[in-house]
C-alpha cells in the first residue's frame, strides 16, 4: 500500500490542479520582497513545449546525460531496483527516461506517473500501455508538491520505487528538498528505495551556457510565465519589457534565474497593480547543483542510505540509487 504519500485526496486522475493557486500565488510572488514567481508555473502546455526544446539545446547538458548515463547502466540499474516492483515517477514529463528504466525492469508490477502536465500525462500514458501491454499503468495528474494520494496496484509489489528525474529536486532550497524527500521516504519505506537524478556542482561556463542559449530558447521559457499570467489571470505583461537572465551563484551552488524590467513600469494582474522600476528582478527559479557527497548527505538527513552513484565520464550528472535507512511511516 502506497497511500501513505498523502493526507488529502486529490481530484481525480485527469483533473489538473486548480489555476485559482496560481492566482493568488502569482499576487504573493509579486508582493514579496525579493519578488518571485514559482517555477512550477512554467509548465502550461506552451511551456511543457519550450522545455522539450530546451531539453534539446546543445547547451542544455542534463538531459541529454541523464538519458545517456540511464542507457548505458541500465541493466545494473534495474539489477538494483529488483523485480515486480512498483514505480513511482515524478515529474516524468514526456516518459522518456521512465520507458529506458521499465524496458529495463524484470517484470514490474506497475507504474504510477504523477505529472502536473495533463497532456503530457495523457500522451505518455497512451504510449506507454502500447509499448508495455501488460504492465497497470496509474497516472495522477497531480501537483506532487502538495499531498497526494496514490492509487493502488492491482498486483502486489514486492516494494515501491519512487523515481525522481530530470534533476528538479534542484529547484528546491536544500531544507525544503530534504523535507521532500522525508515524504518521498513514506512512500518507499519497508525496503522501498528511490532513484533520483541530481545535476552536479561543475565550472561556471558550463552551467551559465545551459541556461542562456544562443537560440533564445531559456528566455522564452522564463518569458512565457509572464504570457501564461497574461492568458489566465488578466495579466498586462509587456513582454518587450522584459529579459531573462541566468546567473550560477557558486557560493550557494544554485543558478539563479531572473525576469528584469527594462524600463519603469506598471504592471496589472486581476485588480491588483504592481510597480516596477527599471532594472527591478523577479526571481523565477532556483537550480542547486551538488556535489555527490553534498547530495548524499541531504538524502541521509531524510532517512535515505546511499548506495550507488551512475554518472557520465564528464561526471556532469549523476543518478543516485538510496534505500530508504528507517522505518518512517509513523
Ligand atoms: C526541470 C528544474 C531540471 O533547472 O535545469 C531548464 C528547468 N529551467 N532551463 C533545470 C529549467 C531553465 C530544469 N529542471
Amino acid at each position: 500500500m502506497i497511500a501513505n504519500f498523502i493526507t488529502a485526496v486529490q481530484p481525480a486522475a485527469g483533473a489538473p490542479p486548480a489555476s485559482s493557486d496560481f492566482m493568488s500565488d502569482v499576487i504573493a510572488g509579486l508582493s514579496s520582497e525579493p519578488r518571485t514567481l514559482p517555477c512550477k508555473y512554467f509548465y502550461d502546455e506552451r511551456g511543457a513545449a519550450l522545455f522539450q526544446k530546451i531539453c534539446e539545446l546543445p547547451e542544455y547538458y542534463i538531459t541529454r546525460t541523464e538519458i545517456d548515463i540511464l542507457d548505458r547502466h541500465r541493466t545494473e540499474i534495474a539489477a538494483h531496483l529488483g523485480a515486480q516492483i512498483n514505480l513511482i515517477g515524478l515529474g516524468t514529463g514526456s516518459g522518456t527516461k521512465t520507458r529506458i528504466l521499465i524496458e529495463a525492469l524484470e517484470r514490474p508490477a506497475g507504474y504510477i506517473p504523477v505529472d502536473i502536465s495533463e497532456k503530457q500525462l495523457r500522451k505518455s500514458t497512451a504510449l506507454f500501455h502500447k509499448i508495455f501491454p501488460d504492465l497497470e499503468i496509474l497516472p495522477v495528474c497531480a501537483d506532487y508538491l502538495q499531498p497526494v494520494a496514490l492509487p493502488s496496484t492491482r498486483r502486489k509489489a514486492a516494494r515501491n520505487v519512487v523515481y525522481f528525474p530530470g534533476s528538479t529536486i534542484g529547484n528546491f532550497e536544500p531544507d525544503e528538498a530534504t523535507q521532500f524527500l522525508r515524504r518521498i521516504a513514506k512512500v518507499c519505506c519497508h525496503g522501498g528505495a528511490l532513484l533520483i537524478g541530481v545535476d552536479l556542482r561543475k565550472d561556471r561556463d558550463v552551467i551559465e551556457a545551459a541556461y542562456n542559449d544562443t537560440a533564445g530558447v531559456t528566455a522564452r521559457f522564463n518569458l512565457n510565465l509572464l504570457a501564461r499570467a497574461n492568458r489566465e489571470l488578466r495579466a498586462d505583461f509587456d513582454l518587450q519589457h522584459w529579459q531573462h537572465r541566468a546567473i550560477y551563484n557558486s557560493d550557494a551552488g544554485r543558478i539563479e534565474m531572473y525576469l528584469i524590467s527594462q524600463i519603469d513600469q506598471a504592471v496589472h494582474v486581476a485588480d491588483y497593480t504592481f510597480e516596477f522600476r527599471s532594472g527591478e528582478k523577479i526571481i523565477t527559479e532556483f537550480s542547486y547543483k551538488y556535489a555527490p557527497e553534498g547530495f548524499a548527505a541531504l538524502a541521509r538527513n531524510a532517512g535515505f542510505e546511499f548506495q550507488k552513484m551512475w554518472t557520465d565520464d564528464a561526471r556532469l550528472f549523476g543518478v543516485f540509487y538510496f534505500t530508504c535507512s528507517a522505518d518512517t511511516s509513523g
